[in-house]
């Protein structure tokens, strides 16, 4: 028993590096496309903790080693989609990540299920699932207008 409170507090002292960014998001997901007030807000609540460069930590975030699983959380997340970089993906990932999100939308899988336990107002009512599906369907509608199919297809 005193080995395990002892690794315990060992570990405090080995804390994750923050996912915090002070420089403005050049590449923002707006710089190309355009988000409406409701939809921005929406992944601003739902998404940008996993998906974006600033996330906004919970106080449990000081307790090892939940820090390190939700850092773990956060690197998976921004590696798959970052809506801080959107605009610098090449026109493939674009497209391709526009359907990801409805795919995940529509699955139930975003926000990750044990994130909506410490942010319960992260979960997504049908209104608010709708309204990213079909924000998403026009970018994608806005590319096929903009490029040749072939620029945004996976071949
Ligand atoms: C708690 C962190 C977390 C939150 C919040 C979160 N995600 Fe994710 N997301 C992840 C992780 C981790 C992955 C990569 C692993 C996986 O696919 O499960 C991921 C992957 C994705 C992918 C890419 C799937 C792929 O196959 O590459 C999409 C699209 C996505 N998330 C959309 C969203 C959207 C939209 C929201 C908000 C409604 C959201 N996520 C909220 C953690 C999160």
């Amino acid at each position: 028993m005193w080995l395990l409170i002892i690794a315990f507090i060992i570990i405090q002292f080995f804390r994750p590096e923050k996912n915090i960014s002070a420089a403005p998001p050049v590449n923002h997901i707006s710089v190309k496309f355009s988000v409406p007030d409701d939809v921005k807000q929406i992944l601003s609540a739902s998404c940008y903790d996993c998906h974006s460069n600033n996330t906004r930590y919970p106080w449990y975030f000081s307790v090892q080693p939940v820090a390190w699983w939700l850092a773990d959380h956060i690197s998976e997340g921004k590696k798959h989609l970052n809506f801080d970089e959107y605009s610098s993906y090449n026109l493939r990932r674009q497209y391709h990540k526009f359907e990801q999100i409805i795919e995940m939308i529509k699955e139930d899988e975003m926000p990750l299920s044990p994130y909506l336990v410490g942010h319960p107002g992260a979960a997504l009512s049908i209104e608010q699932k709708d309204k990213i599906i079909f924000w998403s369907n026009g970018c994608m509608d806005e590319m096929k207008a903009a490029y040749p199919a072939d620029s945004l297809l996976k071949k």
